[in-house]
């Protein structure tokens, strides 16, 4: 297929529209493509009260494919979005096979954008010592109009990477800190050792190497999507590592996504114990950003690339979305997520159970906020007859293919577990297909998609004080003020 362009990308939204509308797994109150594939959230940042919200977005096609651009959604307040054309494409031959991830920073010249320009030469290549360009780009003069950006500069290319390094050197994240401009690029070194680059710099445009900070194998090969957070004053890593084996209940899932302590971030960065962010089967590659008012707010992708899932939203032309936007906190050096508080400005209607511990049957709106406070120490859930949430004496479990269950609602999910020690508080957050899943104040969290057959039933066996709240759909407007949906 011919390069991306605007006029085809209008095509492609406006065939898929009518399915995606139609289809009963079609999310609510989660950002998805409106047409084809979406991956990582990128570029998020926050300008004169706007919220803005890249993402990779192909849509053409509902696999993952090299012809990636930015998709942009952008909110004041995280319930009314636009959702503005794709800003950048693949249109030099510096990105040809993708607009890949990146950041977003906003200064007095407006947002400007940092990301990896992904090339594959054709040939016999194994694409990670040989065969792949990854070129860092800066696209900058931001047009609030068009939404566009009308120039892009490479600023980085192959040789530019230390030599230890294979080509596998992406994903910039961008940030200002102590009177300069920082840089974290995921990497993968010539001993399949998962890395993170830094560099400095004074103007955003010349960046000079700081270290690598170098996991180790246990630690995976890889480290996409890097990031640093500092949450009251102490500092973080978060990073997606691909390449940790399983280990009983931790590290389920094809790559992880989590967090390392850090202390003397720079040139003598030390870090401590990884962390998973998510217990669920569907989360990788999340960003941060500090918005207007000091909040540190995690976005992350509801989706993992090269998993045996199936989706059968794919026959309404359309896969994967983003979490909810989640705050952080942190404890004793641990990062705690918890929803974004504007989200009540979703709630309808209220209903409040006294749970008693038998087993009772609930007719629940389609999506839903569930609160229970004051739980029994064991419990159990079961969600449109087709997931299960249960936990008992410290171990929590989310489970799709238990012999109680309707088969299939998993789509090829089939149970996470975690230990959570106490289970104080539970909130849950039910869209048509995704079940997000915060344990004791964001301690915790399990988020999962899954493609139920029915609805708002919900089975309870537990003691506690139930709170659901009817959740209404965002409002999410084109640039020209249509319905996107
Ligand atoms: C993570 C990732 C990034 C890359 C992007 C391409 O999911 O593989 O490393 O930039 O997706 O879409």
């Amino acid at each position: 297929m011919k390069n991306l362009d605007k006029a085809q990308v209008i095509e492609l939204e406006t065939n898929s529209k009518n399915a995606i509308v139609n289809d009963p797994w079609k999310l609510d109150f989660h950002l998805m493509p409106p047409s084809g594939w979406l991956n990582d959230p990128n570029g998020l940042c926050e300008s004169n009260g706007e919220n803005h919200i890249f993402f990779q977005y192909t849509p053409h096609d509902t696999k993952s494919t090299t012809q990636n651009c930015w998709g942009h959604y952008q909110t004041p307040d995280f319930v009314h979005y636009t959702y503005h054309l794709p800003p950048l494409y693949p249109d030099t031959e510096y990105e040809k096979n993708g607009v890949y991830s990146g950041s977003a920073i906003n200064t007095s010249e407006g947002i400007k954008a940092y990301y990896t320009g992904n090339v594959k030469h054709p040939g016999d290549h194994d694409y990670i010592n040989t065969g792949r360009e990854q070129n860092l780009i800066l696209a900058e003069n931001y047009n609030s109009k068009t939404g566009e950006f009308e120039s892009k500069t490479v600023l980085m290319q192959n040789e530019d990477y230390p030599s230890d390094m294979t080509l596998h050197v992406r994903d910039p994240k961008v940030f200002y800190k102590d009177g300069k401009y920082h840089m974290l690029l995921g990497a993968r070194d010539k001993n399949d050792i998962g890395s993170i680059l830094i560099y400095e710099s004074k103007d955003g445009r010349d960046w000079e190497f700081v270290e690598t900070v170098r996991g180790n194998k246990e630690l995976g090969f890889m480290w996409e999507c890097p990031d640093f957070v500092t949450v009251d004053d102490k500092d973080f890593f978060i990073m997606s590592p691909q390449g940790i084996e399983a280990e009983g209940n931790k590290y389920n899932n094809v790559y992880q996504a989590g967090f390392l302590p850090v202390e003397n971030f720079g040139k003598n960065s030390e870090y401590g114990e990884f962390y998973e962010l998510d217990h669920g089967f569907d989360f990788y590659a999340p960003q941060t950003y500090k918005d207007e008012n000091g909040r540190s707010i995690l976005i992350g992708w509801m989706g993992l690339p090269d998993t045996e899932y199936t989706y059968p939203t794919t026959k309404n032309n359309w896969i994967h979305a983003l979490t909810v936007p989640r705050v952080l906190s942190q404890k004793n050096n641990f990062l705690y997520q918890n929803p974004i508080p504007e989200l009540k400005d979703l709630r309808g209607e209220k209903s409040t159970y006294k749970l008693d511990g038998t087993k009772e049957t609930i007719e629940t709106p389609k999506v839903y906020e569930l609160i229970l406070k004051n739980p029994s120490q064991k419990g159990e859930l079961i969600i449109n007859d087709g997931c299960l949430i249960n936990w008992n004496n410290g171990l929590f479990e989310l489970n799709f293919i238990d012999t109680k269950l309707s088969k299939g609602a998993g789509s090829g999910r089939d149970i996470r577990r975690t230990e959570i020690g106490r289970l104080e508080k539970l909130q849950m957050f039910v869209d048509a297909s995704s079940i997000e899943i915060f344990i004791n104040n964001g301690q915790y969290v399990f988020t999962t998609r899954y493609f139920p057959e029915i609805f708002e039933k919900l089975e309870v066996e537990a003691k506690g004080d139930l709170k659901i709240y009817a959740l209404n759909p965002f409002d999410i407007k084109r640039t020209d003020g249509t319905d996107l949906f």
